[in-house]
């Protein structure tokens, strides 16, 4: 018999991790206003925890937790969550990060894997486990709500893993979670080792059991759903799946598939099989909002045929399915668009739109602008709406998206930029950008193509070296008229940066893209972090003990 901790009642809790383990996807680097944007939204998704960062990686990743702190974690909020490794400076910063919240969390992390013990550490395993109900205690005298993980858990010795694990949670934590932290695992076996922990660990029954997994070998979301049959009543996942390599479990196929096969996994939460009460407290109509938003804030493009929120997810393209589905919907599907919240009737707004229709739409669709970035993005759009006469959903969030980008991001500013290019002529390009300190330059410079004529002009007023190592350009709706979306990745070291921008002329979009991307990189560099990678995962562990 599983022993369920009594905390862990009858539903499966939603930890998010798409600000901190999400945000160490290459080239994913969010600004703090972005990260606010998305909190608020996770917050109006319903997850019951967010894991807004990792306040000592950085002063940014400290001041965007406490932001989210003080705007999202509020009474009737999520858990607002900090990462910490198990050393003292780590955890008072995040409980420091953490103080404007109703509801704060705690989540300090050691390795228990001897791979990680020897080469990562260089410690012993009487020494983590001291570190881990030390430094546990400590997280408890800054907040009752404590979350222990030992990194590398499936990896671990599963007999040192249950003697960590009681002493995590006799020293006070109230989560412990269980890391596939290099996707290695297999659905059953990562059920048993959950299993395991039920039936040996004494304490268990004083804390719920969580799930972290990543997707090295696509059975990320396989291994949590086989994990709460044995017991885990967390999830800890991200939107869209994004994350460190291979992303992490995708939120959005975890909870599509406890919705949808509800009765199959009722009984494992004590229910009978046709109960209707949902499993998580997830909005599921908010999951497509929320994966666009996600998607078009990082700069994470969504394979087509992504489960749950790919754009043929639900798209019916053979004939017979086709006519299937027009004779009976249950023919070929398995749940309906509408369940994860998409309207079959995009368009939306029009040239005679107002703005205050502008903004409700806007709202709907998850952004939240001040005054001054809906007034620019309300003039973005009349213009538009000029050029084009059906304005949807997609046109208004690539429009919000790039003037907010190109503002929250400061630096350079693009001003004009002009190609000539064609069967017959050498393709050229001027450019003339405006620097942080307000000066104009305008340059020139031939190129292979149009927009490699224009990525050279700028590099000649930017001057800071980098590789463009993607570049990938999508039409935003069908039609002529199109906007074009411009998303661009470019290395600097060992970093990655992405740019995004969304414009009628893609040569246009294509040179804001460039210098969205530039000004991360610049930005990146005027604010170094104390560590090499903002990359948890990869950090060096500090003791408190050396
Ligand atoms: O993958 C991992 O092990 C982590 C831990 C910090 C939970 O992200
Ligand atoms: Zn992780």
């Amino acid at each position: 018999m599983i022993k369920i901790p009594p905390q862990q009642v009858d539903r499966i809790l939603i930890f998010d991790t798409t600000l901190r383990d999400g945000e160490q996807s290459p080239g994913a680097t969010l600004h703090i206003d972005e990260k606010l944007t998305i909190a608020r939204q996770l917050a109006r998704l319903g997850v019951d925890i967010i894991e807004a960062g990792f306040p000592f990686a950085s002063p940014g990743d400290f001041a965007a937790v406490q932001q989210v702190a003080k705007e999202v974690g509020t009474e009737d909020g999520p858990i607002i969550c900090g990462l910490a490794r198990t050393t003292p400076e780590d955890i008072k910063t995040a409980a420091e990060a953490l103080k404007p919240a109703v509801h704060q969390r705690i989540h300090t992390f050691i390795a228990t894997s001897d791979i990680h013990l020897e080469h990562k550490l260089k410690k012993t395993r009487p020494e983590v486990l001291a570190i881990a109900e030390e430094m546990v205690a400590y997280a408890k005298s800054f907040t009752e709500d404590v979350e222990f993980s030992p990194e590398d858990a499936v990896r671990s010795d599963p007999e040192f893993l249950y003697q960590v694990l009681e002493r995590a949670i006799a020293a006070g934590a109230t989560t412990v979670n269980i890391p596939d932290t290099v996707g290695y695992t297999t659905p059953q076996e990562f059920g048993t080792l959950i299993r395991g922990i039920t039936e040996n660990v004494p304490n268990i029954d004083q804390a719920i059991i969580s799930v972290h997994g990543h997707n090295d070998l696509g059975l990320a979301v396989a291994n949590f759903l086989e994990a709460i049959k044995n017991g885990a009543r967390q999830l800890e996942c991200t939107i869209n799946g994004i994350g460190e390599r291979a992303g992490n479990a995708a939120l959005e196929e975890l909870v599509m598939a406890l919705h949808v096969r509800r009765q199959y996994f009722n009984p494992f939460l004590g229910r009978v099989p046709e109960s209707e009460v949902p499993l998580t407290q997830i909005d599921t109509q908010q999951i497509h909002k929320t994966s666009r938003l996600v998607s078009n804030l990082t700069g994470m493009l969504i394979q087509p045929n992504k489960a749950i929120v790919g754009c043929n997810a639900f798209a019916h393209e053979s004939g017979i399915h086709q006519d299937g589905v027009l004779k009976h919907k249950l023919t070929y599907e398995i749940m309906d668009a509408q369940s994860i919240g998409l309207r079959d009737n995009q368009i939306v707004l029009g040239k005679h739109s107002g703005r205050n229709a502008f903004r409700t739409r806007l709202q709907e669709l998850g952004f939240e602008l001040s005054e001054q970035d809906l007034n620019r993005a309300f003039v973005r759009f009349k213009e538009l709406a000029d050029k084009k006469k059906e304005m949807c959903d997609r046109d208004l969030e690539a429009i919000v998206k790039d003037e907010t980008q190109s503002q929250v991001l400061g630096g350079f500013r693009l001003e004009r930029v002009q190609v000539s290019c064609g069967d017959h002529a050498c393709p050229t390009a001027t450019v003339t950008l405006c620097t942080p300190d307000n000066q104009e330059l305008t340059d020139a410079a031939i190129g292979t193509g149009p927009v490699d004529a224009v990525y050279k002009a700028i590099n000649r007023v930017v001057n800071v070296p980098n590789r463009l190592i993607e570049f990938s350009v999508q039409s935003v709706t069908g039609g002529i008229d199109a906007i074009g979306e411009v998303t661009i990745r470019l290395q600097y070291e060992d970093k990655i940066f992405a740019g995004y921008s969304a414009n009628t002329d893609i040569i246009v979009a294509s040179a804001q893209a460039y210098v969205n991307a530039l000004n991360r990189l610049y930005a990146a560099t005027q604010q170094q972090s104390p560590f090499s990678s903002s990359d948890s995962d990869r950090l060096t562990e500090q003791t408190v003990h050396a």
